[in-house]
């Protein structure tokens, strides 16, 4: 993919009373219970964006989508507790506008001062905004002057407000997240500082298999724990119990187990129980799992074999938690790789983490964002791209 224009490549005076919509990702997760902000990480990281056009003078448009309500105001999925939370971060009034397709919004945006930021009632209480409907994307268009796509999580989305609207303008650019995280994903597809360490855990192999298999030859070892191990282990004619695994993975775990062999590192030992519970009894095995067990996190001497590859210098990509770590019982492994990244980071290794749950496993290891290289806020889109997948929102951007 070609280098996007960012905002910087204009002067702050181009911004000055313009309108600028920034389509950001702030589908963060909300506490219901509580009705608070549980993870404010990718609000924080469109911050430097918003800043920059504050400063510059523009009138800055928030567009974001809340989880998936489907067309219909799901008011659990309000972004008026985002808006909040950005407010309090910026130190700034932000101006939550429910009805922007009904109400006179342009006109009232005019009379606002520069540097003002408007926040947008969730995008998908529109039904039009998943189908990318063309009435809606010119509606929101017609909004602003400069089109931002800072959302890298929701780029590989061909919506209304990821992609039909950016359409209608002279200018779109990305915002310095997007760049980064372009930047950082490129370096990794490109040409990575060996050893190049891939790490994968999760439940599911299936949605990384395109990733995966991008990675694989430059990779110099491929780490896997967490759910994905053990469908590379029962290809293995190794028995799991009861683990999880991909039956329709198999046959694609064993090919490329046998191909690249000497680079994919599995587990050796295990932490089992017969239930999944915060109380359950755990046990730790470093044989066959018996026929009532199931594997809930990675063992002791494969916390220690893992450790003793995860050194740094080099390049380290790592996608998914090693156990069902939420609970505390089976979260040591996670908590341990999450811990080793960040000492490879301090020996010179670029490490790059994504995914939603890995960011969370960062949090409960206690490492600083600043300890890792790069925590992408992509999810899906990350492994879409890594997989040679097409991204609308940044195809679609100058
Ligand atoms: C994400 O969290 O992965 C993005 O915000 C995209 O959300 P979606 O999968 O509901 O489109």
């Amino acid at each position: 993919m070609n280098k996007k224009k960012v905002i910087s490549d204009f002067p702050k005076s181009f911004y000055k009373s313009k309108k600028v919509f920034v389509r950001v990702d702030f589908n963060v997760p909300i506490n219901i219970e509580t009705d608070s902000i549980r993870e404010d990480y990718r609000i924080r990281r469109a911050i430097p964006t918003i800043d920059y056009l504050i400063d510059a003078g523009a009138k800055v448009i928030l567009g974001s989508h809340l989880g998936r309500p489907k067309g219909k105001v799901v008011k659990n999925l309000s972004l008026q507790i985002v808006s909040k939370r950005l407010s309090e971060l910026i130190d700034k009034e932000v101006v939550f506008v429910e009805d922007f397709i009904e109400s006179k919004l342009a006109e009232k945006l005019d009379n606002l001062p520069n540097g003002s930021v408007i926040m947008l009632e969730n995008l998908r209480f529109h039904k039009e905004e998943t189908d990318n409907d063309s009435k809606f994307s010119s509606s929101l268009a017609k909004l602003a002057d400069v089109y931002v796509n800072e959302a890298f999580g929701t780029s590989h989305r061909e919506h209304c407000s990821t992609h039909g609207m950016a359409k209608d303008f002279e200018n779109k650019i990305s915002g310095f997240l997007v760049d980064k995280e372009l930047s950082f994903v490129s370096k990794m597809m490109k040409k990575p500082e060996h050893p190049f360490l891939v790490i994968i855990g999760g439940s599911k192999i299936k949605d990384k298999i395109s990733a995966l298999g991008n990675l694989l030859d430059s990779a110099d070892k491929i780490l896997v724990g967490g759910g994905a191990a053990y469908t590379f282990l029962k290809a293995q004619g190794v028995s799991i119990g009861k683990s999880i695994y991909e039956e329709e993975m198999l046959e694609w775990v064993q090919d490329v187990y046998v191909k690249y062999k000497d680079k994919i590192v599995l587990p050796i030992d295990h932490v089992i129980s017969q239930t999944l519970d915060k109380t359950s009894q755990s046990l730790i095995t470093d044989v066959d799992i018996p026929k009532d067990y199931m594997a809930l996190d990675i063992g002791p001497k494969t916390i220690e074999l893992f450790n003793s590859i995860i050194k740094g210098p080099g390049y380290i990509f790592w996608n998914g938690p090693m156990g069902v770590f939420e609970f505390k019982q089976y979260s040591s492994g996670t908590i341990h790789i999450a811990r080793a990244v960040a000492l490879a980071t301090w020996r010179g290794a670029t490490s790059v983490v994504g995914g939603g749950e890995t960011i969370a496993a960062i949090r409960k290891a206690e490492v600083l964002e600043s300890e890792i290289s790069h925590m992408s806020t992509g999810g899906g889109a990350l492994l879409e791209y890594l997989g040679g997948g097409n991204l609308p929102g940044i195809e679609i951007l100058d």
